[in-house]
């Protein structure tokens, strides 16, 4: 992680650069593979590759460790292919026809493939909880927007299921907030709110994985920070993987921090290390803000 202070100007990057950064597409550096991690694991990603329907790869031969409990930020410019791997670690590309995995996602510990044929999508999905960029509560109360998830894991006593939407709803801070309206509509929350409340649906089936695709995108700064407090807080309980394009966010938040390129992982390795002495001139030219 990288203190709040820190700030993200070219004085930061210059002095590790003495080559002028480039802007063509000629750049043949090779991507910074990621190395051995100290930490224990919660998932590697390997070797792992993806083709939408209509045969375009997405995503090319990654290799990305995540650590458990921990925040791991993926960034990029648009297009690059965040999206496409965040939804491949939950299989949300199976419900649609065509598209295809190559390579492996394993689960630690036990070492389960969640892309192989195995792996059902959706036990896989309640394993590996997503919240999306927009939020999205179903047009229903708010306590059946996060009992949903439980009944889908076969939760039917109506005692068990009390206690996990509390328990949700406390673990994504928002339980205070709603606690008194759980029969009322989520609609009727603020965007904040909404998030947060959707936050609390990914987490009720209790997954060993959040991925948070740009989370706080569509909220104001003071509920990005609810959020991005709420990331770090959870993370202490589950792993968690968080696309942003706010590289203040990134900073603050991860621990790891990935930076992609046109479907590969160009360079992977500890926050503070990417947002001050990144190793690829790409890193550099990205978190610089020369594109994005
Ligand atoms: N359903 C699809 N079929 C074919 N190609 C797609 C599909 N969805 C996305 N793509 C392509 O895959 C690439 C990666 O898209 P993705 O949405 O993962 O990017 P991203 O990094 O999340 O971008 P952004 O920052 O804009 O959200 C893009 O070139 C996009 O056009
Ligand atoms: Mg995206």
């Amino acid at each position: 992680m990288v203190d709040d202070n820190m700030t993200l100007t070219k004085t930061n990057t210059a002095k590790v650069k003495a080559v002028e950064p480039d802007f063509d597409d000629e750049d043949t550096t090779p991507p910074i593979k990621p190395g051995k991690e100290r930490e224990p694991l919660r998932a590697r990603i390997e070797d792992f590759s993806f083709f939408y329907a209509d045969g375009f790869q997405a995503i090319k031969n990654v290799d990305m460790p995540i650590l458990d409990r921990k925040v791991t930020a993926i960034i990029g410019p648009s297009g690059c292919g965040k999206s496409t791997l965040l939804r491949s670690l939950n299989r949300m590309h199976d419900l649609y026809p065509g598209n295809r995995y190559e390579g492996r996602v394993i689960l630690e510990p036990e070492g389960e493939n969640l892309i192989g044929p195995e792996s059902d999508p959706v036990i896989v999905r309640l394993r590996v909880g997503m919240v999306f960029q927009k939020p999205n509560p179903f047009p229903k109360t708010i306590y059946e927007n996060v009992a949903a998830g439980l009944r889908v894991r076969g939760i039917k006593k109506r005692s068990m299921i009390d206690e996990a939407v509390e328990n949700a709803l406390r673990r994504a801070a928002i339980w205070d907030e709603v606690k008194d309206k759980l029969n009322g509509s989520a609609y009727d929350l603020s965007g904040g709110q909404q998030q947060r409340l959707c936050i609390a649906r990914g987490l009720a089936p209790n997954p060993e994985i959040l991925l948070l695709d740009e989370p706080t995108s569509a909220l104001d700064p003071i509920a990005t920070a609810k959020v991005e407090d709420l990331v770090q807080e959870l993370s202490e309980s589950v792993t968690i993987v968080i696309v942003t394009h706010n590289m203040q966010q990134a900073a603050r938040v991860s621990h790891r921090t990935a930076f992609m390129y046109m479907g590969e992982m160009m360079e992977f390795g500890e926050t503070q290390t990417i947002f001050t002495n990144p190793k690829h001139p790409r890193t550099e030219n990205y978190i610089t803000g020369r594109y994005g």
